[in-house]
């Protein structure tokens, strides 16, 4: 049985180049592994009052759902040097109610990209300290931060064939984390 990926993206813009870049991801990975994006947008903002006895369907959808993969990538944007609001409401709805986080203990790998030339690395390092504090072995090398990233596309939109070269690394080091890291 394949293992499964679970991939977040901190964009929920229709043009997201993150969202490109993790697309690429999934073709990228090799035999016996899956990548699936996990949406996020629909989650309203955390919220401990909602969360008691009945909480909202969105938070029960996401939990389980969570609860079905090896692995996770999260790949972000950065906004004002940090991770989205929207990935880290991600990462608080699922570490509810507590004591049964879904992330802890599980593989994650964080790429970044940005038009900007640091790649998103205030980002990228921002979410690992979250991602710490739930245990979770976080892949070292290779570091992602994918900068000036429109020069990551052909004219046609598409991964060029250098950053192809790049990602496809990634991917690889990315099943191997996981297969070494999950249970
Ligand atoms: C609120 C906001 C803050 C931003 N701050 C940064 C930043 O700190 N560093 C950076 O490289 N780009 C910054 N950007 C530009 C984003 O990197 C750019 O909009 C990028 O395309 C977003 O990722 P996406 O294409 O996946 O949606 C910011 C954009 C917004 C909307």
């Amino acid at each position: 049985m394949s293992k499964k990926i679970g991939i977040l993206v901190g964009s929920l813009r229709k043009d997201s180049f993150n969202k490109k870049v993790a697309q690429e991801i999934i073709n990228l990975l090799p035999e016996g592994f899956e990548g699936e994006f996990v949406e996020i947008g629909q989650l309203p903002f955390y919220n401990e009052d909602i969360d008691q006895g009945n909480p909202p369907q969105e938070y029960v959808d996401f939990r389980e759902q969570l609860g079905k993969y090896d692995g996770f990538l999260f790949q972000t944007p950065e906004y004002n040097r940090s991770t989205t609001g929207v990935l880290k409401n991600a990462l608080d709805v699922g570490s509810r109610p507590y004591g049964e986080s879904k992330w802890t203990g599980k593989p994650a790998a964080v790429f970044s990209a940005s038009p900007g030339a640091y790649g998103g690395f205030g980002a990228n390092h921002h979410l690992r300290q979250t991602l710490s504090f739930f245990d979770m072995p976080t892949m070292g090398q290779p570091e992602v931060y994918l900068g000036s990233v429109m020069g990551s596309f052909d004219e046609e939109g598409n991964v060029n064939e250098r950053t192809k070269g790049f990602l496809k690394a990634a991917a690889e080091a990315l099943a191997a984390h996981v297969e070494k890291n999950s249970k």
